[in-house]
């Protein structure tokens, strides 16, 4: 993590924020919260709306799929005694901001890599601005989560939502697959309210609401050959090792076995990974941290962190987000109802793409220094992001990035997802600058994190785009290879 007193510094923007909010509220300014639409954004909207309204504020939230000059046009229709807070997105876009915007006092509270010059009159909280790793040490719902804090202490019972944010945005990269950095101190704030516990456990997907043998078919990090993908062969390998699968007519989750189960059960699948050729590391990564919501049901997807977050993208990814803002601001009946069937869809989505992508793998194709993923029409642009995150973990060489894209026709635009590896981001690649830089040159924007960034530019610029990222990538390796061991900060395209 950054030094103590960067740190510090951090905190005190949060606090100057939260004062600024205060003042606000006092005068009854209408306040519009504007955030983006993936988990970390929604889990952001929703702790914002709930200190607001726990603070007596007069607020709306709006959740848009990416920051451009039409919702910023549409956020200035706000006339200038609205105050303006952007959650999970701004900092990538400062130039476009002020030219919108003018130099009405505004608050970005954002993880994203900032790009361009930040007015005097934009509040700003960012952790890269200090030194702190906006990637992995902390999301935009725990910058959120900051700032409700400072507005009032009670706020410390909405540190569980900034966990889910994290989750949601993949920063559990810490040993152990733990949240780390200020991420640390979010999750303490978190088990101290009551609201949440650690626990190491096997790290199956659906631990509170799948059947145990589809939850370890549908493991795949680490890929176990012969069970990954095969319910089947996952329901004969439990039932070998004596695992009871139903209980009273109930199929049993992996909530529901004893330690002793557990332990049997990861002893047998790490003899059988190792048997097959595997360091006995890979199979130690089936077990980490779990983030276990104490106050949720137990057997619905909000008990476990990481399953609560795919409820909230899915709600944004199928065009609901207002779902995922609800249920984290408290509802657990009609919207919740609501937000588990958008849940099924979700999946089935996800899963038509995969099986169409199995069948057409071709739309894969292997480029000098990149993947590139041909959705085209066929993949909806609302199912790329986690298309893309999801192919990027199965790839042959995993040194080289997924540049994944959709179009849209009603619009003409490409949209881009892009993922990288953490080796190759740990190396120094910067996704988001190289993908900025390539959709700016194609009259698009782009930008991001280095593992994870993604762009919109015209239709017919495509070739041109996908060739300069390639050619990019390709710079920045052989730079960075040529300066292993200086430092990597200093690298730029
Ligand atoms: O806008 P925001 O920062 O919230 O989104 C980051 C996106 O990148 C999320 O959809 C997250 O799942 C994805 N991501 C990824 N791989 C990583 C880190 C983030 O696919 N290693
Ligand atoms: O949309 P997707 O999940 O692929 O986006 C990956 C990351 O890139 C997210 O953090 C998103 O906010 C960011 N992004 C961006 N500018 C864009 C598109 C995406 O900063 N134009």
């Amino acid at each position: 993590m950054a030094g103590e007193s960067r740190l510090n510094d951090f905190f005190d923007e949060a606090k100057k924020v939260a004062e600024f909010l205060l003042e606000s509220i006092s005068k009854e300014r209408n306040i519009l919260v504007i955030s983006h639409m993936d988990a970390d954004g929604i889990s952001a909207a929703g702790i914002m709306g709930k200190a607001l309204f726990n603070a007596g504020a007069k607020f709306c939230i709006r959740i848009e799929r990416w920051m451009d000059e039409k919702v910023l046009d549409e956020a200035c229709l706000h006339g200038e005694d609205t105050l303006l807070i952007f959650t999970d997105m701004g900092s990538g876009y400062l130039d476009i901001l002020g030219a919108k915007v003018g130099d009405r006092r505004i608050v970005i509270l954002d993880h994203h890599q900032p790009i361009g010059n930040s007015k005097e009159s934009f509040l700003q909280v960012n952790p890269h601005l200090f030194g702190i790793d906006g990637s992995r040490e902390i999301s935009s719902a725990g910058i959120a989560y900051l700032v409700a804090k400072f507005l009032d202490g009670k706020n410390i019972n909405l540190a569980y939502l900034a966990v889910v944010g994290a989750l949601g945005d993949l920063q559990d990269k810490f040993d152990d697959r733990r949240l780390g950095g200020v991420n640390e101190l979010i999750v303490k704030d978190a088990v101290e309210s009551g609201f949440l516990s650690v626990e190491t456990d096997l790290l199956f997907f659906g631990r509170e609401t799948r059947p145990i043998h589809k939850a370890l078919a549908y493991t795949a990090n680490p890929y176990i050959p012969g069970i990954s993908g095969e319910e089947d062969k996952s329901l004969a390998f439990l039932s070998e090792l004596n695992i009871e699968l139903k209980r009273n007519d109930r199929w049993r989750a992996l909530r529901d076995l004893s330690q002793d189960e557990k332990r049997r059960l990861f002893s047998a699948l790490h003899d059988y990974l190792v048997s097959r050729g595997f360091r006995s590391e890979v199979a130690m990564r089936l077990l980490g941290a779990v983030y276990v919501l104490v106050k949720e049901e137990p057997w619905t997807p909000l008990r476990d962190a990481r399953e609560f977050a795919l409820l909230l993208n899915a709600t944004g990814r199928m065009e609901v987000p207002g779902l995922g803002v609800a249920i984290c601001m408290g509802d657990r009946s009609e919207a919740y109802e609501e937000a588990l069937k958008t849940l099924d869809e979700y999946r089935q989505t996800i899963t038509k793409y995969l099986r169409w992508l199995d069948e057409n793998s071709n739309r894969i194709e292997e480029w000098d220094s990149i993947y590139v993923l041909h959705g085209e029409k066929d993949i909806d642009e609302r199912a790329i992001s986690t298309i893309s995150t999801i192919l990027s973990t199965n790839l042959p060489k995993p040194n080289k990035p997924l540049i994944a894209y959709s179009f849209i026709p009603r619009e003409k635009i490409l949209k881009i997802s892009a993922r990288t590896t953490d080796s190759l981001a740990k190396m120094g690649l910067n996704l988001g600058e190289i993908i900025r830089v390539a959709a700016e040159k194609c009259s698009g924007v782009g930008g991001g994190h280095d593992i994870a960034a993604g762009a919109q530019i015209p239709y017919e610029r495509k070739i041109e785009f996908l060739k300069n990222v390639n050619l990019l990538v390709k710079k920045q390796i052989e730079r960075l290879k040529k300066n292993e061991g200086g430092s990597q900060n200093n690298i730029s395209i």
